[in-house]
């Protein structure tokens, strides 16, 4: 299959425009002794970030500190505009507000089930001191966990609409940090993750995540992408410890275009004195408005199993033919297998005409099933077994072809009765020379969430804009791609065994990821014997509490599931969370993450090529109550590469005082459940005993 072609294009292939020299002159002027005109700080509800907003010689400028510690140093900010003078410099500082919120709400699912929104806000009124005159205003909030600012071009005669080819906002760190990131691209978010100094990043997709020397960590990114182009983080000339933005642009080389008022994105710094502060943090979705659906109970999180991992090891087809994946009879027997193991959903890809012609311009039909797939019959027959279809929408990129089908398709889908959408763009962008991640596209995901949010359907986005936490808006936006998944092991060199203990502190930061964890033929040798997964039986079980996604798959095949005694966590691991903590982590190294649903907590513990002993302590447990740990791990002589199907289970009694010890092997992971104990079971099982 084809994949979704790169395009990591830098900013000197991009046009006539010479930001590099405008910028570094302009750097010279916060660097010179120019002194500041103007200064307004704004601090966090506990006092301890701060951001300060300046003009030098009429240049605005950000700064950030925590404690006495600068996070960034003092960076530009601003457009340079086609067809009209930059709204950079040559500005004086007009009226000034502040204002405040404490408020706390509830996401209808998610890593809690409540988040407190607090910050401190600061508003900034620019205009140009001399003609003609123009305005620009800037919001910058304080949290205790981070810091946003967002730009908004108020609507003004001088200047009814706008063409940004360059939004200046510079991130100047404090060093030369320890930075995880994946490239930059206009088009994927499907790369593995690096570990280099920030002097060596040199173009970045966000959330960008790093550590300071003095172990803070860090993590750059977005939220409220709306209208706007995505933004990449690029190096910037002559400053090796900062990044600037880099937005994904038209074909003919502007970033963002629209009438005033126009309203960036907020540009979001983390902060945090852990990794697992970074997930916890509830800052990106915090930038988001508020739920707008007056009704959200038919939003519901599941389970699903699919016709799909059978598509990727070649077992059946998309398109249709003697091994074709989506009929109804297979389709049948996949909810039967759904059904007796309450797995509540159902993936069906490749049912629709098309995929014969795949990468051909107008090849799919949305509303056409092929003739083997009766689409009406499957809904029922998953009706009458409990079994929610989750229809697929791929096109290949094909963009214009999908939007003419969209209302139809959608009211196909809401008609029979399907609660839940996979959406795909596998593919470069028609027209071509738009982006995945450009203005254009960001517009048409938001309107197939619109649509799809008109007639009570749920999403699952493949190669998607990355979250930015839309979902608070749109609660039925539940997950996306945007990360280099499952699929790989199936057809690539795979992901390996680092790759879902970097995922949580830089993808996962922004919002869900559907990875497609559960895969137990962990190396499919009847399939594609050159391909396999590089983790442990017990590491695949880890990744459903690591790995946050509110449609959360259960990849492998049924006949792999069938009898296995390690699918009844899978049956059993909740897709919702009330609370989730990081208890212990090294991004690159290992994970440990403890999520409670209603009394339970569940455990997942994943570590990279290196086996390790995590000992973990119960203490978030209620106390005064003994609890029943089921636990799945590594077996003694596990191994991703060699054996990575030993594992063992078994239960025992545990308390709040209990300390855990978690035996990772090479590529290996740790889940388990803690449940309160009944009378009978306290009595009759074992107290825990350490493996060693
Ligand atoms: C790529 C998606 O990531 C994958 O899940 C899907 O099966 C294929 N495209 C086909 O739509
Ligand atoms: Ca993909």
């Amino acid at each position: 299959m084809e994949r979704a072609g790169f395009c990591m294009r830098n900013r000197a292939m991009r046009g006539p425009v010479n930001v590099i020299a405008w910028s570094v002159t302009v750097a010279c002027l916060l660097q010179g002794s120019g002194g500041a005109l103007a200064e307004e700080t704004v601090s966090s509800p506990d006092g301890r970030v701060c951001v300060t907003f300046g003009l030098r010689e009429g240049a605005p400028f950000y700064e950030v500190s925590r404690d006495a510690e600068t996070v960034v140093r003092p960076s530009l900010m601003g457009f340079v505009l086609r067809g009209a003078p930059p709204l950079v410099s040559g500005l004086e500082v007009g009226d000034v507000s502040r204002r405040s919120l404490d408020e706390t709400w509830r996401p209808p699912w998610g890593k809690a089930s409540v988040a407190r929104n607090h910050y401190n806000e600061l508003e900034v009124g620019l205009r140009e001191a001399g003609a003609p005159g123009r305005e620009i205003r800037l919001l910058f909030r304080a949290f205790d966990d981070g810091v946003a600012f967002r730009y908004v071009i108020p609507e003004q005669p001088e200047l009814p609409a706008v063409e940004i080819v360059e939004e200046v906002t510079e991130f100047r760190f404090a060093g030369d940090h320890t930075v995880w990131w994946a490239p930059a691209d206009y088009d994927s978010y499907e790369h593995l993750f690096r570990e280099t100094p920030l002097s060596e990043v040199g173009a970045a997709n966000t959330p960008v995540t790093m550590r300071t020397e003095g172990g803070l960590y860090l993590s750059v990114h977005e939220a409220n992408l709306t209208d706007y182009a995505g933004m990449t983080l690029h190096w910037l000339e002559g400053d090796g410890n900062a990044l600037r933005c880099d937005l994904v642009p038209w074909p003919d080389g502007v970033s963002v275009r629209g009438e005033t008022p126009l309203v960036s994105p907020w540009r979001t710094i983390q902060i945090g004195e852990t990794p697992g502060d970074l997930v916890s943090s509830h800052l990106i979705l915090n930038l988001n408005e508020p739920c707008v659906l007056d009704d959200t109970s038919w939003i519901t999180p599941m389970k699903y199993v699919g016709i799909w991992w059978s598509l990727h090891i070649g077992k059946e087809t998309w398109h249709a033919g003697d091994a074709h994946g989506a009929t109804t009879e297979n389709a049948k027997r996949y909810i039967d297998f759904a059904a007796a193991h309450g797995i509540p959903g159902l993936l069906i890809e490749g049912w629709n005409t098309g995929w014969d012609r795949w990468g051909a311009e107008g090849a799919y039909d949305f509303v056409t099933s092929y003739p083997d797939f009766d689409l009406e019959e499957v809904v029922s027959y998953g009706r009458a077994n409990g079994v929610s279809i989750i229809g697929h929408h791929e096109t290949g990129g094909d963009v214009p072809t999908y939007e003419r089908q969209l209302q139809a398709a959608l009211d196909l889908y809401a008609r029979v009765g399907v609660p839940a959408v996979k959406t795909g763009y596998a593919g470069g962008i028609y027209p071509r020379g738009q982006h995945h991640h450009g203005q254009w596209m960001v517009r048409h995901y938001r309107s197939v969430v619109e649509a799809a949010a008109e007639r009570r359907i749920m999403l699952d986005v493949h190669e998607p804009i990355k979250p930015t936490g839309i979902e608070r808006t749109y609660p039925n936006m539940m997950t996306r791609e945007g990360v280099r998944g499952m699929e790989y092991n199936a057809w690539s060199d795979g992901n390996p065994p680092e790759h879902t203990t970097i995922l949580p502190f830089t993808r996962m930061l922004a919002g869900p990821l559907d990875y497609t964890p559960g895969i137990f033929d962990l190396t499919f040798d009847e399939y594609k014997p050159r391909n396999r997964v590089h983790t442990t039986l017990a590491k695949q079980l880890a990744l459903y509490v690591v790995l946050e996604s509110p449609l959360q798959m259960a990849a492998d095949l049924p006949e792999n599931y069938e009898g296995h005694p390690a699918f009844e966590f899978i049956e059993r691991v909740p897709v919702t969370w009330d609370e989730t903590s990081v208890p212990d982590a090294a991004i690159g190294d290992y994970a440990v993450f403890a999520r409670r649903a209603a009394a339970n907590w569940y455990i997942g513990a994943v570590t990279d090529e290196e086996p390790r002993v995590l000992r973990l302590p119960l203490q978030f447990l209620e106390g005064g109550r003994p609890y029943v740990l089921r636990f799945y791990m590594d077996g003694p002589d596990a191994d991703w590469e060699s054996t990575p199907l030993s594992f063992e289970t078994g239960s025992a009694i545990v308390d709040q005082a209990t300390w855990l010890t978690m035996p990772l092997a090479a590529g290996g992971g740790f889940a388990a459940e803690l449940r309160p104990a009944s009378d009978d079971e306290a009595e009759q099982l074992p107290d825990y005993e350490p493996p060693f």
